[in-house]
């Protein structure tokens, strides 16, 4: 199995803000998420990504950056963030950073200085335009956090362009000086140890040119969650535009260029109607056989996929089907834009959940606590923070509710800050916290925490479940997605049943007699015989035992 660490390895997120306060002020922070990495390391994932960490006024949480080479004191230091990746490095854990290039903070030196006037050198770093005649916006494009995608600025008289909040101006990707520098950032952290970037809304970096009117939805509905009014337009203009794959080649050769080691670019694509579309992303092959683009543009498609088994494979089918040769699929079931997995899913998919994500082809993304089964917490009003919700005139949009503080234990404040109450943590707790928390799970061999154990260790023991082939298996019942993985001499049968009932599998011949080597229900299951009977919502991996020790 020679494989780059990127195509094995499961990736955590981790919610900085939300992971471990250090400095007991509520908030969690790069110190406290180092003393946490050992827990990582024996949970046995292979990658960190941190959400952002970089200097902001913190209007989007992070995602409004105003100085891309530095930490917000909120988080810690630079020096933080060197003791971070050391000790992440030490552990064997590689470090992936989010980076934010579509937009910057309006606070931001280069938007205060492009706001200055219409002649100022960085006028151009941002996508500046006249108001129409009328005083109406450029375009009729809108921002994703609702309202116009456009600001008038009343002193210089013309409105910038922001995707997301006003505080957010999107820099102008068609300048070259905004690519050099960005270019310089990207080598900045991989001077500092960084082995990955995931970019944020990677799609939107390039727009229309001539900044098009975007047409009008005939229907708002479609492949993806509702965004509200966004959903009244077709989004062809204001994202997506060709030319976005020349920028991530440049990515590519600035990643790949940067020295000898391995590193990885995974982009955050939206594109859910047209997989085709998706599956651009990997880019074009090169003259030295890989492929230009991103290494892996996210797949959120099981976000967005009936939790059927045939909902689930026809989306596993499709996505085999239109990678381009030698790309690498990747799947996730949890951020910190999407509704907590074991509420959206409910509690008794969550193992199962685990099971596909971690027996799929594929690079698996797990988000910080749904390994203990974290459900969405239902944030009263008045400790809502996500503007999301406040600025869509949509509440359910708010984010508030998959973003609370990780619980480490039972104490009052669930171990996630030794100063701060609860009460003053920057978000309040799962109300459940007593039980559904890292030591309690811990010591509970059939608690949620423990499965992804097992299922990480088996995994990480697999040549077949970390690169091997998927064949799906079409001799099955109805409510059941069962797949094989196969590495050479190493092969496994993923058993899934998507249904509140019992089922019967007639087992392939191959395996017959074979261990069950992780069910989501049961430790210890019999070897199995002809027929394998599945109950409510369980999995089965079956193979041999672990084969080689982590
Ligand atoms: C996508 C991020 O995942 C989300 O959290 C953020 O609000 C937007 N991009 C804007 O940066």
């Amino acid at each position: 199995m020679d494989r780059p660490w990127w195509q094995t390895a499961v990736v955590y997120q981790i919610y900085p803000r939300s992971f471990r306060d250090g400095d007991g002020d509520g908030v969690g922070d790069l110190a406290g998420i180092t003393e946490k990495l050992g827990y990582l390391a024996d949970l046995g994932v292979g990658a960190v990504w941190l959400s952002p960490f970089y200097p902001s006024p913190q209007a989007d949480f992070g995602y409004d950056v105003s100085d891309y080479r530095g930490v917000d004191p909120q988080y810690g230091t630079l020096d933080d963030f060197d003791r971070l990746a050391a000790r992440a490095h030490d552990l064997g854990l590689k470090l992936i950073v989010d980076f934010v290039p579509n937009h910057s903070s309006d606070q931001h030196p280069w938007f205060v200085e492009s706001r200055q006037s219409r002649d100022n050198p960085k006028r151009d770093w941002y996508v500046w335009r006249d108001p129409k005649p009328d005083g109406s916006p450029p375009n009729n494009w809108l921002s994703h956090f609702g309202g116009p995608a456009w600001t008038l600025d009343e002193a210089t008289g013309q409105s910038y362009l922001h995707s997301f909040l006003k505080e957010q101006p999107d820099l102008n990707w068609r300048n070259p000086a905004v690519v050099d520098e960005m270019m310089d950032t990207l080598r900045f952290w991989m001077a500092r140890g960084v082995d990955g970037f995931r970019i944020d809304v990677a799609h939107a970096i390039l727009k229309d040119p001539e900044l098009r009117d975007n047409p009008l939805a005939e229907d708002a509905g479609g492949f993806h969650k509702p965004m509200g009014a966004y959903d009244t337009l077709v989004h062809v203009h204001d994202k997506a535009h060709p030319d976005v794959h020349e920028a991530f080649a440049r990515f590519r050769q600035t990643v790949d260029g940067f020295d000898a080691q391995e590193r990885v670019t995974i982009g955050e694509i939206h594109e859910y109607d047209d997989l085709g579309r998706w599956a651009s992303y990997y880019g074009t092959p090169t003259e030295a056989g890989g492929l230009s683009g991103l290494h892996m543009p996210f797949n959120f498609g099981l976000l967005n996929t009936p939790w059927t088994a045939a909902g689930v494979r026809a989306h596993v089918d499709a996505i085999e089907a239109v990678l381009p040769d030698g790309a690498w699929p990747n799947y996730v079931l949890g951020n910190h834009d999407e509704r907590r997995l074991a509420t959206r899913l409910g509690p008794e998919s969550v193992c199962l959940a685990g099971m596909l994500l971690l027996t799929l082809r594929g690079a698996p993304t797990l988000y910080y606590g749904d390994e203990l089964g974290m459900e969405e917490v239902d944030v009263p009003l008045d400790r809502r923070v996500d503007p999301w919700g406040f600025r869509s005139g949509v509440p359910e949009l708010g984010r508030d509710g998959c973003r609370t503080p990780m619980a480490w234990d039972a104490s009052p404040g669930a171990g996630f800050s030794e100063g701060a109450g609860p009460s003053d943590y920057w978000l309040p707790l799962h109300p459940d916290h007593e039980s559904v928390n890292v030591a309690a799970e811990a010591a509970d061999p059939d608690s949620v925490l423990s499965f992804y154990r097992r299922a990480l260790a088996v995994r990480n023991a697999s040549p077949a479940l970390q690169a091997g082939s998927y064949r799906p298996l079409d001799d099955v019942p109805e409510g059941v997605f069962g797949f094989e993985r196969a590495e050479g001499d190493d092969r496994r049968l993923v058993l899934l049943h998507f249904g509140d009932d019992d089922v019967e599998v007639a087992v392939p011949e191959a395996y017959r007699g074979a261990p069950v080597a992780l069910a989501t229900h049961d430790r210890e299951v019999e070897p199995v015989g002809e027929v394998f009977c599945l109950g409510p919502w369980a999995g089965a991996v079956v193979g041999p035992g672990l084969t080689a020790g982590r």
